[in-house]
């Protein structure tokens, strides 16, 4: 009576295979005949119960039957699938112009810094980094300006709503605090330059944006000199720039670095002549530097006097107006095609 039954469901189910005029009847179908749910399971279910010899003979059929379906059912698939595929209309016509598919670029900013980074890494410094929202500890204390210090007002200054163990937080304003996050936990010699983004709460003009980048530089060794800093700093711009540049140092101050430095380099147009470019001075501005003062070293855990190091940190965004005669910083976030095309 069993072995009638599942003769019957074999017998239906190819009857409505054949008559099923799509996938989704198809599909359907499979469900209703080999379903979890379907009466074929409930039999093969039900197996278990039968005797030893009957199990056998009717597993067996089972089986097959269940092997048939399926091949029944793939074939009026492919039939199905040959039936709908019509060659006219497949037909590539080769000759029509394409679609171009348009893809972005890296932003000449970004382009700016990968060739900063590259620069320096072949000249063996390492590339590090630390994070945007800081503590006021490492943008500022820590830098030799502990609170209430007046050099704190050099930076205008974004603070996040909150502390952190008593401490004020603060959007970074400039790429110095990795300087002390980074000596912390690495011993001297070391040569890194750490790229980042920076925040100051000031008017906006063609020179100034309230988000900029920085890339700071630290070299830190036993008998480093402003010697030293001259000549890295030569070599980076003249490859920067591809020509010659001479770097000038004029007298500065920030706290963290003794003696400091405003850092000019040879005018990029001029070559230190006198142009419109350089207002007629032969050069150009390009960030604060220095030597690294002791009481930073000792902030960061070293002893006092035992290691010289330099530092700067310079604008990206100043460097690559230079280099592309971009003559408005604004426009660097302004999202304007117009723009970001060009580069
Ligand atoms: C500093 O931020 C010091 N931390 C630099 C430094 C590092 C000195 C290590 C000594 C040792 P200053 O505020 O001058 O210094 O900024 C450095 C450079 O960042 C500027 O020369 C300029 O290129 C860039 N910069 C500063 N403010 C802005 C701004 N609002 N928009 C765009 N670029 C800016």
């Amino acid at each position: 009576m069993l072995e009638q039954k599942i003769l019957d469901i074999k017998k239906q189910a190819i009857e409505e295979i054949g008559k099923a005029a799509d996938s989704k009847k198809l599909f359907d179908l499979k469900v209703k005949y080999l379903g979890r749910k379907s009466e074929f399971t409930e039999i093969l279910k039900g197996l278990k119960d039968l005797a030893v010899e009957e199990k056998r003979k009717i597993g067996q059929l089972a089986n097959e039957v269940k092997k048939e379906i399926e091949q029944e059912l793939d074939k009026a698939e492919r039939n199905l699938r040959a039936k709908s595929f019509d060659l006219s209309k497949e037909k590539i016509d080769i000759t029509i112009p394409g679609h171009k598919k348009k893809i972005g670029h890296l932003n000449i900013l970004t382009q700016t810094q990968n060739e900063i980074e590259d620069l320096f890494t072949s000249m063996g410094f390492e590339i590090a980094d630390g994070p945007e929202v800081e503590l006021e500890y490492y943008n500022f204390d820590a830098l030799n300006m502990p609170k209430d210090h007046p050099a704190r007002d050099m930076w205008d200054t974004y603070w996040i709503k909150g502390k952190s163990n008593k401490e004020g937080i603060v959007l970074r304003t400039h790429t110095s605090p990795v300087q002390m996050r980074y000596m912390e936990k690495h011993q001297p010699p070391l040569m890194i330059i750490v790229p980042g983004k920076c925040f100051r709460r000031e008017a906006t003009d063609a020179k100034h944006e309230h988000t900029f980048y920085q890339f700071e530089a630290l070299v830190v060794g036993k008998d480093i000199n402003i010697g030293n800093f001259k000549y890295v700093g030569e070599q980076f711009f003249s490859k920067f720039f591809k020509k010659d540049i001479k770097v000038r140092l004029r007298p500065s101050y920030f706290p963290f670095t003794e003696p400091s430095f405003e850092f000019d380099i040879s005018c990029t147009v001029c070559g230190g002549k006198g142009c419109r470019t350089c207002e007629n001075i032969g050069w150009l501005e390009i960030g604060g530097c220095g030597m690294v003062n002791q009481a930073v070293f000792e902030a960061a855990g070293y002893k006092r006097n035992a290691w010289q190091g330099f530092a700067w940190g310079f604008g990206i965004e100043r460097l690559a107006m230079m280099k592309y005669k971009i003559s408005e910083i604004r426009l660097f976030n302004s999202g304007d095609l117009r723009f970001i095309k060009q580069f």
